[in-house]
């Protein structure tokens, strides 16, 4: 059986489920939260170590800006009302991404993971304004700068997901097989699920299935 420490997710799908159901693409993303919580409480369940949950990229900001503000708002209101209960389940947070938003969203990003920034149990890398090809061209310029040779334990030291470990698993929802510039170099040995339901249909039985699957698959890592 695999060891699973590390989850990513494409959490896809938000936009398509609220139009079907008769609503805006904002409706969709507000069900998307609902998941986003029940996914963090069957994480720790499972006691798995890192779940990075891929919320915001740095192409999304071609969408239209009612649909980005909205977002922002979920975010900002989703970290004002819950991060005391992450703290208090001893839940680190960090934010990989550029983090270039309005100061008060700065602000409560950067005091959201410094409070739970000594925490064990669980750790969640929110993805928020992340792009894998940037986040490429960054480490490889700093490199440069420090006179620093490219390999990969040096890259790995300048990529936002220092000190974290390679996804074992990457789940996207909503009946798409792409990566979508999400950490393209970090994705390098891991098993990819792609899963037909839309990310509010998603639920903690299928993300068990998952995990199930992935732990009796045979990994390689280029052996045989
Ligand atoms: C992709 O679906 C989803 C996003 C770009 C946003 C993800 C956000 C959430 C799950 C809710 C908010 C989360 C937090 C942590 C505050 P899409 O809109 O691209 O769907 P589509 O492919 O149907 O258009």
């Amino acid at each position: 059986m695999n060891p699973l420490n590390h989850v990513a997710i494409i959490m896809d799908g938000n936009g398509r489920w609220g139009l079907k159901h008769k609503k805006s693409r904002n409706a969709g993303h507000k069900a998307g939260l609902v998941i986003v919580e029940k996914i963090i409480q069957e994480t720790i369940k499972k006691k798995i170590k890192y779940l990075t949950l891929f919320a915001f990229s740095t192409e999304n900001w071609k969408r239209p800006k009612k649909e980005i503000n909205y977002l922002f708002n979920l975010l900002e209101n989703f970290l004002k009302k819950k991060i005391k209960d992450l703290h208090s389940k001893n839940i680190k947070l960090k934010i990989i991404g550029f983090k270039k938003f309005s100061k008060k969203l700065n602000h409560l990003l950067d005091t959201s993971e410094r409070k739970t920034s000594k925490n064990t149990k669980l750790q969640i890398n929110l993805a928020l304004n992340y792009g894998s090809r940037l986040e490429l061209i960054y480490a490889i310029k700093k490199l440069i700068r420090v006179k620093k040779k490219i390999d990969t334990e040096n890259i790995n030291q300048y990529l936002l997901t220092k000190n974290i470990p390679e996804p074992d698993l990457l789940i996207r929802t909503g009946n798409t097989r792409r990566l979508s510039n999400f950490l393209l170099w970090q994705l390098a040995y891991s098993e990819i699920y792609f899963e037909k339901k839309l990310w509010p249909d998603f639920n903690e039985k299928d993300y068990s299935k998952i995990i199930k699957k992935f732990k009796k698959t045979k990994r390689n890592y280029g052996n045989i």
